[in-house]
């Protein structure tokens, strides 16, 4: 029997961080919900991709959104904004029907790209997002100002506030990129695979930057990401995803063995390995690829 590693957490014994847990508690009185995902499925092409998902958040909540490539968590994000409609089920932003365009939503999309010769300065962009949605914008107000640099700021952002965005590292421009969805005061804050392409210690920082922003602004902030390792210190639920389904929860509730192989349909094991826990399907060997049985693995 060969095995699938399929997801990988950090653990020091309990996978959840003491943060997390922290942070938990200070919400668990009044925080209020932002998000409802009740009940909701897509087709896409004729293919169903998401199945019956269902979640909440709160404000100043981290939520890890995990998935392999091609789960379905592009597609969540996009329900979520208002670009695919659902075949059934329902989003609600702050109890209403959401719509196109929401003011209560920041977005991050995944893989931007910044040319290097764009004649933009880092806080030119996160200008931007203040009013992102209309073009021709008058010159920066004091005010317009005073709220970039607060918010260059509060992304650790302002020293390199007037170099030219596209010359920036990768974590620089996450971090400004960051900024400029936060810029214009969402409640709710989607980051579609913002840790892609970071070395260990930028994926680190940015990870620590945005728990200290949801606590802090009480921003609820869900994260997509394939590999579940550099949220677990810091990360309130997890909504998990496989095979269009979902499942959501605390870190402790989800990661577990029970609930991974309910969702995966067919039995999985969570297995702490040194400081990690490796989530590990089981499968047949797949002979044209791996004649010797060796290991399949594939890390998510
Ligand atoms: N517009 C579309 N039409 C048809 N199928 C689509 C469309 N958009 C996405 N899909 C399919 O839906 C599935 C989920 O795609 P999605 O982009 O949401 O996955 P993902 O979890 O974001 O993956 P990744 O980690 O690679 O970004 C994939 O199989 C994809 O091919
Ligand atoms: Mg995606």
């Amino acid at each position: 029997m060969a095995h699938t590693i399929l997801a990988s957490a950090e653990s020091s014994g309990e996978s959840s961080g003491e943060n997390a847990i922290a942070r938990r508690q200070s919400q668990e009185n009044g925080s209020q919900e932002i998000l409802s995902v009740d009940s909701v499925s897509v087709h896409l092409d004729g293919r169903q991709v998401l199945r019956d998902v269902s979640f909440v958040l709160k404000e100043g909540e981290l939520t890890g959104l995990i998935g392999s490539n091609g789960a379905g968590k592009t597609t969540l994000f996009r329900v979520i904004l208002g670009l695919v409609a659902p075949t059934s089920g329902e989003v609600l932003l702050a109890g209403a029907p959401r719509s196109r365009r929401n003011r209560l939503v920041g977005y991050l999309p995944q893989d931007v790209s910044l040319d290097p010769d764009m004649p933009l300065r880092a806080r030119d962009l996160v200008a931007l997002g203040v009013d992102g949605h209309r073009l021709g914008l008058p010159l920066p107000s004091a005010a317009r100002r005073a709220l970039v640099d607060e918010m260059l700021e509060a992304v650790e952002a302002s020293s390199f506030a007037n170099a030219r965005v596209g010359k920036l590292s990768g974590g620089e421009q996450q971090r400004v990129l960051i900024a400029h969805a936060l810029v214009g005061r969402p409640r709710l804050l989607l980051l579609d695979e913002p840790l892609a392409n970071l070395d260990l210690r930028s994926e680190q920082e940015v990870v620590a930057l945005l728990a200290r922003i949801s606590t802090e602004q009480g921003v609820a902030i869900l994260i997509s990401t394939h590999d579940i390792n550099p949220l677990v210190p810091v990360m309130d639920r997890v909504v998990y995803l496989a095979s269009g389904r979902a499942a959501s929860g605390t870190t402790d509730e989800v990661v577990t063995t029970e609930a991974l192989s309910a969702l995966y349909g067919h039995h999985v094991d969570v297995v702490h390995v040194h400081d990690r826990v490796l989530v590990v399907a089981g499968r047949e060997p797949v002979a044209y690829r791996h004649r010797q049985e060796e290991p399949v693995v594939e890390v998510i």
